[in-house]
């Protein structure tokens, strides 16, 4: 299995970046994960338009045409071998010749850097557990919507949650909880699906409009509208949704059973009409 940094396909272990990396020194760069079901790169168009706003937000020039993108991460995941896979790819400012907070010159070119991952579906017993969560201050910044390699609140509220032994961090700003410390959020109550509406504060999940549009396609009902704590700790079912970890049920949360404990029958009913659709 290789690596792609900036044009070249290599082992791992060759791959280097330069300290004077922006993505080094500021966090100066965004990311996507992809994944990839039996060499099937899934939902790639989405992940390359969000890709494309994230580039555009932090005034990156994109360094590939789709064309290249396509042909590049299609390659790498050939070079994985078979089975399902995750791709993460990440596009720096580049490498400067001194540290300074403001853009450099504009010769400067981006670094390319993406690898892939073998991607293993939760256990079957794993899912019918399901995952347990905290409720945590959102301490992150005002942009959410970018994809940005800058994760030290994600990395710091997601360890806080495993350090009090659950799974995720379900991140509350002014009162609304907006979505996890790596997943987009959903609820069900009173047969009603609800995920909070898109905006600066959260990431655009692409598994996340992939379920409202299974939702719309089997007519389950949906909304659009903001959670509120109460909201969440009334709900009948609690999902957490990404591109590693397709749609968990959250069954605890703050220490206390979701429902009944266990995933509900609407989870369940998605969770298989999302596996429908990788195959
Ligand atoms: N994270 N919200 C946040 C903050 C995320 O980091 C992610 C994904 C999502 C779900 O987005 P998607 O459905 O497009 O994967 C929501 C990736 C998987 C990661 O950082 O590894």
């Amino acid at each position: 299995s290789r690596v792609y940094l900036n044009g070249r396909f290599l082992p791992l272990a060759e791959a280097c970046v330069p300290v004077l990396d922006r993505g080094f020194l500021f966090g100066d760069g965004i990311y996507e994960v992809i994944p990839a079901y039996g060499g099937h790169l899934f939902r790639l168009t989405a992940h390359l338009d969000r890709l494309d706003a994230s580039l555009a937000a932090v005034r990156i020039g994109n360094p590939h045409d789709r064309a290249t993108w396509r042909a590049l991460l299609q390659e790498l995941v050939a070079t994985a071998g078979p089975g399902d896979h995750s791709v993460y790819l990440q596009v720096t400012r580049g490498a400067d010749v001194k540290r300074d907070h403001a853009f450099p010159a504009a010769d400067v070119k981006p670094t390319v850097f993406a690898m892939t991952h073998p991607l293993r579906a939760p256990e079957p017993a794993r899912l019918e557990t399901g995952a347990s969560a905290r409720l945590m201050a959102d301490t992150r910044w005002a942009r959410c919507d970018i994809k940005a390699i800058t994760l030290l609140p994600n990395v710091l509220l997601r360890q806080a949650a495993l350090d009090a032994g659950d799974d995720e961090a379900i991140l509350v700003r002014d009162g609304a909880v907006l979505e996890g410390s790596a997943s987009s959020l959903f609820i069900v109550a009173d047969g009603m699906l609800s995920t909070p509406p898109k905006g600066p504060a959260l990431l655009p999940g692409v598994t996340r409009d992939l379920v409202l549009e299974l939702a719309q396609r089997h007519g389950l009902p949906w909304a659009e509208r903001a959670i509120s704590e109460t909201d969440l700790r009334r709900a009948d079912e609690i999902w957490l949704t990404s591109s590693t970890r397709e749609v968990m049920a959250v069954t605890r949360l703050d220490g206390q059973p979701v429902g009944d404990g266990r995933p509900g029958p609407v989870w369940r009913r998605m969770a298989e009409w999302y596996q429908d659709c990788k195959a």
